[in-house]
């Protein structure tokens, strides 16, 4: 058979403390397990703002810097790691626009969120910050690499 090229992609993608607050972490993992993509790594943690100056180093003049920090520490976040084809860009799609105010209904930020400083979730944006945002949350080998186990099941 003849096939198309598979783009086998990760992305790092970050429920925010508003999503955790507002029990939004499974609709979140719903979308992505529905759309096909695989979950290789997830954690629930405290992010320090040392951590968090690494993400956003890219943000550090701008003006919103220092409320985006207090509000990603202020509570606890979720971080996955998902995989499948073309996932960085599929998954921008998933989430939409930065600001919800311009983010489409059907995305993530389109059908949960207000206003730009409280937009839920994050997304890696390019291929360049998927590697390294990736390397920053899941150090060493913390992310699974896990097949189908057998044939009564489908995967
Ligand atoms: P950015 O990397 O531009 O967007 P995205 O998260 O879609 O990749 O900005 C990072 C986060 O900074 C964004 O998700 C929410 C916050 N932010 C504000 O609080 N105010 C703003 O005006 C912008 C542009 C972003």
């Amino acid at each position: 058979i003849k096939c198309l090229p598979v783009e086998k992609e990760q992305t790092l993608i970050v429920v925010k403390p508003d999503g955790v607050q507002r029990r939004l972490i499974g609709q979140i993992i719903q979308r992505f397990e529905q759309r096909g993509f695989k979950l290789v790594g997830l954690k629930m943690l405290q992010v320090s703002e040392d951590l968090l100056s690494q993400h956003y180093c890219q943000l550090t003049s701008k003006p919103f810097y220092p409320r985006l920090m207090e509000y990603m520490t202020s509570g606890p976040v979720v971080v996955m790691v998902w995989e499948g084809h073309k996932v960085i860009q599929s998954s921008r799609m998933m989430v939409g626009h930065t600001n919800p105010a311009e983010a489409q209904a059907g995305t993530v930020r389109g059908d949960f969120s207000l206003h730009v400083s409280r937009n839920v979730v994050h997304a890696s944006d390019s291929l360049e910050a998927a590697l390294r945002e990736i390397q920053l949350w899941f150090p060493g080998k913390e992310l699974l690499n896990w097949d189908c186990i057998d044939q009564y099941i489908t995967c």
